[in-house]
Formats: C-alpha cells, sequence, structure tokens
C-alpha cells in the first residue's frame, strides 16, 4: 500500500476526473436527462476511445456555471489529497467551456476557485494546463493558444495538445506552443498513445515541449527512447489508461520500468479517473504490486514529477520539502 506516499500528478483531464456521483449533483441543478451515460453499476459507457470521447464530451456538458466548474476541481483536488496527492495539474479545455456558454475568464475562475478551496480544506497545491483539442482542427487549438497567452491567469502554467491523436499532424501545432511558449507556459503534447513512434518523434521535432502526454509507444523504438533519455524529456504515463484502452493487457505488461531503466524520466499519472476505473492512489499501487516498484522508487518518481511541474520555484521548494520530510521518514507536511 503506497497510502503513506506523497504523490505528485501531472497528467488528469478535469473534465475526465468528473466523478459519477458528481455529474448526477450538477446535472439535477440544471434538469439535464442523464439517459445511457451510465450503465447499471453507475460507471460511464463506452467501449473505446470514440465512445469514450463521446462520453466525455456528453458528462462535461453538465458542467455550466462558474460553481459547477468550482465543485469539479474542489471534488478532485481533495480527492486526490486523501490518497496523499500533494500537487496535481489538470488539463482544461476552453472548448468545453464554450460548449456550456461559459466564457473562458469564467471557466478559469471557477476552476481556481475550487482549486483555492482544495487547497484551503487539505493543503494540495493544484495548477491548470489549458489545452486545444486536436480533433476539433488545428484552429480551435491556435485559437486556445491564443486565449490561453492574452488572457494570464496565475493558476494557468501550461499549454498542451489533447484529443485524437489520429487526427492531424503534431506540426499541425507548431505556431499555437510558439505562442504559448512565449507567453511563459510550460509546453506539454500528447503522442505515442493512439499513434505509434512517428506521433512521438514528429512531436519533438515540431513543437518546444518539455514533457509528452503518454510517450509511452517510444517503447516501440529504441533509438527514439534514447533520444527522449538524453533530450531529458519527461514522459506522463498513465499506466491505468493505457490497460483501459487496450495498449496492453495488464500493468505488469506495460513498459513502465522499461523506459525507467532506459534512462527516461518517468511520472505516473491518472488520466481520466472515473472512466478507467483508476485514480492517483492506484496507479502507485499497481507499480508497486505488478512492478515491483519500491516505496523510494515511488517517491523518486514524485521527485520527477515536481521536477518537470508547471509551477514556479518558490512552490516547488515547499513542496519538495514535503517529499524530503517523506524520504527522511518523518511526517511530509
Ligand atoms: N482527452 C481526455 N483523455 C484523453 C486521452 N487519454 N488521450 C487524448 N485525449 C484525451
Ligand atoms: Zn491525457
Amino acid at each position: 500500500m503506497t497510502a503513506a506516499i506523497p504523490k505528485v500528478e501531472l497528467h488528469c483531464h478535469v473534465e475526465g476526473a468528473a466523478r459519477p456521483a458528481l455529474v448526477r449533483r450538477v446535472a439535477a441543478r440544471h434538469g439535464i436527462d442523464l439517459t445511457g451515460l451510465f450503465d447499471e453499476k453507475g460507471d460511464y459507457v463506452w467501449h473505446d476511445f470514440t465512445s469514450f470521447l463521446g462520453a466525455y464530451d456528453r458528462a462535461s456538458s453538465v458542467f455550466r456555471t462558474p460553481e459547477d466548474f468550482r465543485d469539479l476541481t474542489f471534488d478532485h483536488f481533495t480527492a486526490i489529497a486523501a490518497e496523499g496527492a500533494i500537487y496535481g495539474e489538470v488539463f482544461i479545455s476552453a472548448d468545453h467551456a464554450y460548449a456550456s456558454g461559459l466564457t473562458y475568464a469564467d471557466y478559469v475562475e471557477g476552476l481556481a476557485a475550487g482549486i483555492r478551496d482544495a487547497e484551503a480544506e487539505s493543503g494540495i497545491v493544484g495548477r491548470l494546463v489549458a489545452t486545444g483539442v486536436r480533433h476539433l482542427g488545428p484552429d480551435r487549438v491556435l485559437a486556445a493558444a491564443i486565449t490561453a497567452a492574452e488572457q494570464p491567469h496565475p493558476l494557468v502554467t501550461g499549454f498542451g495538445v489533447a484529443g485524437d491523436e489520429r487526427m492531424h499532424h503534431q506540426s499541425d501545432f507548431s505556431e499555437a506552443f510558439r505562442i504559448a511558449g512565449e507567453a511563459g507556459l510550460g509546453l506539454t503534447a500528447h503522442a505515442g498513445e493512439l499513434c505509434g513512434p512517428e506521433s512521438v518523434t514528429a512531436a519533438l521535432d515540431n513543437l518546444p515541449i518539455s514533457r509528452i502526454g503518454h510517450g509511452v509507444r517510444a517503447i516501440e523504438d529504441p533509438a527514439l527512447v534514447e533520444r527522449i533519455a538524453a533530450e531529458g524529456i519527461v514522459l506522463e504515463l498513465c499506466p491505468g489508461s493505457n490497460v483501459a484502452l487496450g495498449l496492453y493487457p495488464d500493468i505488469a505488461s506495460h513498459p513502465f520500468r522499461r523506459l525507467m531503466e532506459a534512462g527516461v524520466a518517468v511520472t505516473v499519472s491518472s488520466d481520466d479517473p472515473p472512466y478507467f476505473g483508476s485514480s492517483i492512489g492506484a496507479e502507485y499501487d499497481w507499480l508497486q504490486r505488478d512492478q515491483a516498484f519500491t516505496d523510494a522508487e515511488l517517491l523518486a518518481i514524485g521527485r520527477t514529477a515536481l521536477a518537470a511541474a508547471f509551477v514556479d520555484e518558490a512552490t516547488r521548494s515547499r513542496l519538495e520539502q514535503r517529499l524530503n520530510n517523506a524520504a527522511n521518514g518523518g511526517s511530509e507536511s
């Protein structure tokens, strides 16, 4: 059990973190019918990446006011704090807010209020990473970057691209990443999840990123693994998500440890926890149970994640202290 290990999560989509009970509560607020969204056990219904995105968009559409989004981040960050997380980043997507009739400013302020309330209650620190949704097209991704750059918010510290990797080429997003980078945002791109190592290579060749969302399929190209290690690119690995989407049959077969042993900077995250039956605590537990990660190794993974976090240096040092305290056997706070 890894309950006592302080955890750092870099890769989680805020709309994908919406737990069914919260979606039900918010839908009831607005009188929204959810027929067909959940199965008889109360879990989201989906069977492949495309139907996952459909369920995800439908569940996201119940969040309509800043207060709804405040409840979403509050629920998520207090939940991961209860599992030992001391820091978390979530991907946000203005396009989901626009679909609900909200402005970017109201969306971000709602999300930020939930983060502040969760920190006051549990001590967890949170940040937001604006994303463009690639299957909506390069123009929408560019618009997401321009919006994040032109409307800075102290808790929006990064920019990325998510969505269906099978659509468009990483080079279609170069301008968006240039603008976001010039605005001082940390940069990460989903690659090597639904597509193979060529998509990771394209991301590295075309986008000025320090992290890759997933990147796991780089394992299929040993020269690429060497390049990722040599360039110090950090992988936001999400083993539970990869198993749920059928990339690997089980956690034991996931290349997490092989990538680490090849010298790659690896981190662990839950991606879309209620959809994939995961959580940050479960991901740490699975690595320990199925890949024999020791407590010290898991703490080191948290250190790698904190070093790669899109957060100011003063906050990073404060959080590092909590990891150090845990490593020295003390209470982590
Ligand atoms: N958006 C939400 N979850 C995602 C995933 N696993 N891959 C790409 N885009 C996503
Ligand atoms: Zn993701």
